[in-house]
């Protein structure tokens, strides 16, 4: 195992006991029959039963469990064991079928199989993967011909934006273009608990241009059918944004907005 996956993975073990009694996941809300998706996400995909679904770094399984309990035939994908172990006990819990395998997001192809109808993926799952082209023939090789890939990341236009030091204004501090060798990150806390205590900090991402996403994809072998950019965030991303009835971050009316997430949709073609 090299270090970037060792390092990275202790950061995620650590943080899914955090996650699963955490309100921003709101594992309770589920069990009474909620759905974690964006309403995008399920009006985009519509029907989805019976269709096969990979869901690639599926963290605890709550996504991917949603879409099995709206009917689609879930393989969900983390190389986290804590991960797979609580989403193989949350399916058990509720009673929701789901496969489960702790892998690495390269050898997906291996380990699930082909002849996906859907590749469902992202909210903050590329910026850990240090090669784009490898994870694009991943998702092309899951894929049947006609099937589709969804993918939902973070802008990376966003991603390299921090906080002035007043706590006012966000300036430039990583990378647009992909630095090869990784973006140190160190992340004390988490996103779902910034107070959580932890001991496993220190990662090392990478920042995904949108050009290379696309790229990477297109060489694959997929047909990009949409690409749409978004001023609404899952995440409070800076203190000044406000929530929106959707439940979605933006920034307000009165300073300027910009790319906060996108929503990719490609097709493997072949068919
Ligand atoms: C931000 S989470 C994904 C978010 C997910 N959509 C959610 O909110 O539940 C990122 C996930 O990627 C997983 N991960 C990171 N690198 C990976 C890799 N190389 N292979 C497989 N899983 C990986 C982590 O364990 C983590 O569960």
């Amino acid at each position: 195992m090299d270090g970037h996956t060792d390092l990275n993975r202790a950061y995620w073990d650590e943080r899914v006991a955090i996650h699963v009694r955490s309100r921003f996941y709101d594992v309770d809300g589920f069990r009474d029959g909620r759905l974690s998706l964006g309403a995008d996400e399920v009006r985009d995909l519509g029907d989805v039963r019976g269709q096969r679904l990979a869901h690639l770094q599926c963290h605890f399984g709550l996504d991917s469990l949603s879409w099995a309990r709206l009917g689609a035939e879930v393989s969900g994908l983390d190389f986290s064991g804590p991960a797979i172990d609580a989403a193989r006990g949350l399916a058990r819990e509720t009673g929701i079928a789901a496969r489960f395998v702790q892998a690495d997001v390269y050898d997906a192809p291996a380990v699930l199989g082909r002849d996906f109808d859907i590749v469902y993926t992202g909210i903050g799952a590329l910026c850990w993967l240090p090669d784009i082209t490898r994870w694009a023939q991943a998702v092309a090789a899951l894929l049947r011909p006609g099937g589709q890939l969804y993918l939902v990341e973070f802008h990376p236009a966003n991603w390299g934006l921090d906080l002035n030091p007043a706590g006012e204004t966000p300036e430039i501090r990583y990378d647009y273009f992909t630095r090869h060798d990784g973006e140190p990150v160190d992340l004390a806390g988490s996103y779902a608990e910034s107070g959580a205590p932890t001991a496993h900090n220190g990662t090392l991402q990478w920042n995904h241009n949108m050009g290379a996403v696309i790229t990477a994809l297109i060489r694959a072998g997929l047909a990009i059918r949409e690409v749409r950019e978004s001023d609404a965030s899952y995440m409070r991303t800076f203190p000044f944004m406000e929530q929106g009835e959707d439940g979605h971050w933006r920034v307000p009316a009165g300073r300027p907005n910009m790319p906060m997430m996108y929503t990719l949709r490609a097709v493997r073609e072949g068919c």
